[in-house]
């Protein structure tokens, strides 16, 4: 009993620090059951190289202002095929902010950037395989006069020995996701795998997603 409340207040104290990096065995063994399907990686890759590059989109080094929009906290394993984890692969992560404009060029929606909000982020995975992210929930945005793009988080993964991942994260509760061309371009068992369900955690303030990602080793 008390070795139980021990535990549990470690994990409270664990959540309360601020620590994004919870994830449980039921999701790592879900990882690797198949591997995550490629997806168009779109015209916005980040253009320049910025001074900050880590993983909480959230906040700009330097600055106290927190960027507009619904904070949410990402959580995932990388796996091979085989699912072991893969230590020290490169996780990037790219999206619009709040309003749906990505910091881009060739971006023509003229929606207003947010100029508190990092755009681009990367991790590195642990031992296990682990990686985070905290960063917000982007907008939409139109991809064409009829079609509109559901929320969406781009991800790239590399590992040297490993195929390269292209792919995009979505929330399993938008409205865009049924119409937009690009998830309903997947198989059903592949929409599975790219669409997060974000959930209120104890002791997190902020909704919490899993997204397990499965790459193909080469060797
Ligand atoms: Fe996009």
């Amino acid at each position: 009993m008390e070795n139980l409340s021990r535990r549990e207040s470690i994990k409270k104290a664990f959540l309360a620090a601020g620590s994004f990096l919870a994830v449980t065995k039921l999701a790592q063994a879900k990882a690797c059951l198949e591997l995550t399907p490629d997806q168009v990686e779109g015209p916005f890759y980040p253009e320049n190289d910025q001074t900050d590059k880590d993983n909480d989109l959230t906040q700009l080094k330097g600055s106290k202002k927190v960027a507009k929009g619904e904070i949410v906290i990402i959580n995932g394993i990388v796996t091979d095929q085989d699912c072991k984890p893969v230590e020290n692969a490169l996780v990037e992560i790219w999206q619009a902010c709040a309003t749906g404009k990505y910091k881009h060029l060739s971006d023509p929606n003229p929606a207003k950037l947010d100029p508190d909000f990092q755009y681009w982020g990367r991790a590195y995975t642990d031992k296990e395989g682990r990686y985070s992210f905290k960063t917000i929930r982007p907008g939409s945005y139109p991809a064409t006069s009829t079609w509109t793009r559901p929320a969406h988080i781009h991800f790239k993964v590399h590992r040297l020995t490993f195929e390269e991942l292209t792919t995009q994260m979505y929330f399993k509760d938008d409205i865009y996701n049924k119409n937009d061309n690009i998830l309903q371009s997947l198989s059903e068992t592949d929409r599975d795998k790219v669409i997060v369900d974000f959930k209120i955690v104890e002791g997190s303030p902020h909704k919490v997603g899993q997204f397990d990602i499965s790459i193909r080793s080469l060797v």
